[in-house]
């Protein structure tokens, strides 16, 4: 007999609490493999589904709506940054786009933070020295680094991530300086309590001793770091980038980094994932891990619960706690 429960394409293997609150409303097909679907997987997957739980891996655009069919009511990413889908494409279709904002917000900003320190303070390359057995005695000039405390932070985006950066580096007595790229000043409330001036871009880079990066990709942050920008900054500067890889000219960031107009970088994200710059690997003032941010047992398990309960409530024919696309909601409420 055929199911009378609403399926759901799952691209990749989940934490179980999420497939947990999935099975409730669900029958669940997950992609065997672990690794990304590849775009016909995620085409034949989705195909005749009443929901889709996809990953920032995974490009869901027009093409794969339509590949669904008009079943299709809810796409929940398992993440907080949704540019791997085509959300006007979803909300001219009905279908509701959510994301898992909040839940990832300290463990990011940890992440940022373990970037900063280990590249300020050379931790790995320093790791490497000492497994290599290179260490052989305590030297005054063995791995100079940079302190942190009492430091100007330059924090572009001082959203829900920012501000949690902001809340780590009181702790180490920082002057924080803050852009909004784009959008609107933050409110007077969150500069107070994070403690942190405004400044145009441009002076935020010339003024700043660290600079870490938390706005979303969308077109108008596309290289927002580039050649220009690395002019300004000082030749001691270290760059955190926690946000997503294109922000970032990563070819403007190996010149800049080779030709020391900046001290160094530490990494999570790339340009064009999983490639990365080969030079960069070369650099040993460059930290790399590989797009860790939300990568804790706790929050990731968090993420897997959250984009299920987005995606049950749209089945149940509830506004999903975090929807990105309101407009698809009043569309259906007509
Ligand atoms: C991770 O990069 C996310 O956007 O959740
Ligand atoms: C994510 O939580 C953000 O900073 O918007």
């Amino acid at each position: 007999m055929k199911s009378v429960k609403p399926t759901i394409y799952v691209t990749r293997r989940i934490p179980q609490a999420g497939l947990d609150v999935l099975a409730t409303a669900f029958e669940i097909e997950v992609n065997p493999h672990d690794r990304v679907a590849t775009r016909e997987e995620l085409i034949a997957g989705v195909k005749g589904k009443d929901a889709l739980l996809c990953l920032l891996t995974d490009k869901v655009d027009a093409a794969v709506m339509d590949a669904a069919g008009p079943r299709l009511k809810v796409i929940a990413n398992y993440a907080v940054g949704f540019n791997n889908v085509d959300v006007g494409a979803a909300t001219v279709r009905g279908i509701c786009v959510t994301n898992t904002p909040g839940v990832l917000t300290d463990t990011t900003a940890d992440l940022a933070f373990a970037l900063l320190m280990a590249t300020a303070r050379r931790v790995v390359e320093a790791d490497r020295f000492m497994r290599a057995g290179e260490y052989k005695g305590w030297g005054p000039m063995l791995f100079l680094g940079q302190d942190i405390h009492h430091k100007t932070l330059g924090i572009v985006g001082l959203g829900r991530i920012g501000q949690a950066v902001a809340e780590r580096a009181a702790g180490f007595h920082m002057r924080i300086l803050y852009t909004s790229s784009g959008r609107a000043r933050a409110p007077k409330e969150v500069e107070r309590r994070c403690n942190a001036e405004h400044r145009e871009l441009a002076d935020l880079l010339r003024e700043s001793d660290f600079i870490s990066l938390h706005v979303p990709l969308t077109e108008s942050t596309y290289h927002l770091i580039s050649d220009e920008e690395f002019d300004l900054m000082k030749r001691t500067a270290i760059l955190v980038n926690t946000s997503r890889g294109p922000v970032v000219d990563e070819k403007a960031l190996v010149r800049a980094l080779k030709a020391g107009k900046i001290a160094g970088a530490g990494l999570d994200v790339y340009e064009r994932e999983p490639e990365c710059e080969p030079e960069l690997r070369e650099l040993d003032n460059v930290v790399m891990v590989p797009h860790i941010a939300s990568a804790s047992v706790e929050t990731r398990t968090r993420m897997a619960t959250m984009a299920a309960q987005n995606a049950v409530a749209v089945i149940r024919g509830e506004i999903p706690p975090n929807l990105v696309n309101p407009e698809v909601w009043k569309k259906r409420a007509r």
